[in-house]
């Protein structure tokens, strides 16, 4: 038992399930006439969303992923985002899914789009698991959003907080006990 925090259920496995189902609906739409699609996960958070949601791609894929820096150990994002782990796929002429678990702020986001654009892909599309639109800093056009969440710290299906609880299998929010 954890005595520093609870976590208290947000979104359980069966809603998670449903949304990703509409949003591959979504997806296989848009990218049916696709030459050459790469998913790009951002590591670590998106891995458990990334494997659920490329089991539903009908069309076909490569999956990359990718690691920046973001917030450490806190629970407050640092607006400086540096490439950790780079893809091994050449992106060039090729239509790019970038799959995130959290859009907070959004500065991590604004920062990998613009450098992944330099490396001119066909195109350049957004999917995020959760978003916490309240807490936008910057303006991102995200073209698939699994959930809209009010601004809780949350964790797991991925998600850590200083990298526990990732093998959720529901998003719960953590409560700070005193
Ligand atoms: P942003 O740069 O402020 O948009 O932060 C986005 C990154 O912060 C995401 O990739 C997440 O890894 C992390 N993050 C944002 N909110 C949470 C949260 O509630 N729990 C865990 N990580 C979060
Ligand atoms: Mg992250």
């Amino acid at each position: 038992m954890n005595v520093e925090y609870d976590i208290q259920v947000l979104i359980d496995e069966l809603k998670i399930k449903n949304r990703i189902q509409d949003l591959s609906v979504e997806i296989n739409n848009f990218y049916k006439n696709s030459k050459k699609l790469l998913v790009v996960g951002l590591l670590r958070g998106s891995f458990v969303f990334i494997a659920d949601l490329a089991r539903e791609i009908k069309v076909p894929v490569e999956i990359d992923f990718m690691t920046v820096s973001s917030y450490g150990n806190s629970m407050v994002s640092s607006h400086n985002v540096r490439i950790l782990s780079d893809l091994n796929t050449d992106i060039k002429n090729t239509d790019v899914l970038l799959v995130e678990d959290i859009i907070d702020t959004g500065h991590t986001l604004n920062q990998v789009i613009k450098m992944l654009n330099e490396r001119e892909p066909q195109s350049l599309e957004v999917c995020c698991l959760l978003n916490k639109s309240s807490r936008r800093e910057t303006n991102i056009d995200v073209k698939w959003v699994g959930f809209d969440i009010p601004d809780e710290f949350v964790v797991g299906y991925g998600i850590d907080y200083a990298q526990n609880n990732r093998n959720l299998p529901y998003i719960g929010k953590v409560i700070k006990n005193d």
